[in-house]
């Protein structure tokens, strides 16, 4: 999301004369959009800042910018740590920035903030500026499309809530015109973006009728021109059939789903507040392989969070040794600002974090090996992201990056879909080459 956000960001800029550059040394502005997800993200916005210091120190008229979750969530207090940034903007403000920097450049201000965060937000008709994007520092082939913005499902470790506030969907017409204009610019693969995409259309108006997340996916799977649609993220609690269905139904719906489960153990779930129990995500997982018997599944995980035991944990190794995930993303617990969870008692010692995230982690690199070479001695669709002097490199529907060989003469470009026969699999990609490989 906050790739997505940069690119407006970026687009805001140029309309207004400003161009990217390489790095910022060469910069009259910096801006930090930033992730406060977790501890580690934000502890790298204030090392960054603090580099930026020494910069700023050289050039007194060089501008520096927080945005993002991180500027929400310290608003004031960014100023009060780091003196040397001049604006904070949080994550429904973004299309403020012109009139801030203009305001700066002139120095009608010494510093600007904007950080309201309200319930009634709606997400601007971002879609238009891609008309005229003079910008285009990202890829031609692969775009994300945000669906929906902030959440209200409060897990207790979580800082979304607070960080990006309610709740709020795009309308289907502004989502579907931001799809059409990309395929128009020969964009072939969609991701459509949000906290909860599952929740779409339950908490305002996004259409004359009612628009579940299943009905948006059906319509942009028949937008011309996507030829690859991902979504991402999902919450268990509001896995629907309807969703489920799309897996068998729409051709172009990649078999590559993100469940984030977090935890093996009904107890840490309840305590985490995510409304499902390891059975019903079981039974989801179950069904998810009937419609779709090729998904891959991936997952987020949290270890150590307060009060799980030893027993817990092993619940968790169970889970993955049950499904059998084709990858995961695995976390250490940290206490976040104003999450529930901070004032949970049996906070887990940071040793013992370390070992459960070793082991587990340990665990599912065996098992992304052994369902890598599953793939080993099929063809598989692979779109093209990259070109090498001997080897190209892409990707399949069910998100392995794969390194194949061509046939000669053939040219391939970044975007292009190739059938590849898979002849070897490593730890994190597949190797292959190009159909028909008789020559
Ligand atoms: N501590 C550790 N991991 C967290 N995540 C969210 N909040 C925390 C936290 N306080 C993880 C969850 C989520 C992913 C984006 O980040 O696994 O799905
Ligand atoms: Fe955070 Fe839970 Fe919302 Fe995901 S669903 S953004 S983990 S509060």
């Amino acid at each position: 999301m906050n790739e997505r956000d940069s690119e407006i960001i970026e687009q805001l800029l140029c309309q207004k004369g400003y161009c990217p550059v390489d790095n910022a040394e060469a910069a009259d502005v910096v801006i930090l959009n930033t992730c406060s997800i977790r501890e580690k993200a934000e502890q790298k916005v204030f090392s960054l800042l603090g580099r930026l210091r020494r910069q700023k120190q050289e050039n007194p008229a060089l501008l520096i910018g927080v945005t993002g979750c991180v500027a929400q969530q310290e608003g004031p207090g960014l100023f009060a740590r780091m003196p040397h940034v001049n604006f904070v903007v949080g994550t429904q403000q973004l299309f403020q920035l012109p009139d801030i920097l203009h305001r700066l450049e002139r120095r009608l201000s010494r510093n600007e903030m904007a950080i309201n965060l309200e319930a009634s937000f709606s997400i601007p008709p971002f879609q238009k500026m891609l008309l005229h994007d003079s910008a285009r520092n990202h890829s031609s082939f692969q775009r994300f499309v945000t669906i929906m913005q902030g959440c209200n499902n409060y897990c207790t470790y979580c800082v979304v809530p607070y960080t990006r506030g309610r709740e709020i969907s795009r309308t289907v017409a502004d989502i579907v015109e931001e799809v059409q204009i990309l395929t128009k610019q020969g964009v072939r693969e969609i991701t459509l973006l949000g906290q909860n995409v599952n929740s779409y259309g339950k908490t305002n108006p996004v259409a004359e009728g009612k628009v579940s997340f299943a009905d948006l996916l059906r319509l942009v799977a028949a937008v011309p021109g996507v030829e690859r649609l991902r979504f991402t993220t999902s919450n268990p609690k509001d896995l629907s059939e309807g969703l489920m269905r799309c897996f068998a139904e729409l051709g172009n719906l990649c078999p590559s789903f993100h469940l984030p489960v977090q935890s093996g153990s009904n107890a840490v779930l309840r305590s985490m507040n995510r409304k499902y129990t390891v059975e019903q995500y079981l039974d989801q997982v179950a069904s998810l392989r009937r419609y779709c018997p090729d998904i891959a599944l991936y997952t987020d995980i949290i270890v150590g969070f307060p009060g799980e035991t030893d027993d817990d944990f092993e619940k968790t190794m169970d889970l993955l040794k049950a499904i059998r995930f084709h990858g995961s993303f695995s976390f250490k617990y940290s206490d976040r600002p104003r999450a529930r969870s901070v004032f949970f008692a049996n906070k887990v010692k940071e040793e013992i974090k370390t070992e459960r995230l070793a082991r587990f982690q340990a665990l599912q690199s065996k098992i992304r090996m052994e369902r890598n070479k599953e793939y080993i001695g099929k063809t598989v669709e692979v779109m093209v992201e990259s070109e090498g002097a001997q080897q190209v490199k892409g990707r399949t529907a069910t998100n392995h990056i794969v390194h194949f060989a061509t046939k000669r003469q053939q040219s391939l470009r970044p975007g292009d879909l190739v059938e590849v026969l898979i002849h070897s699999a490593g730890n994190h990609s597949l190797k292959g080459i190009s159909c028909p490989c008789q020559e």
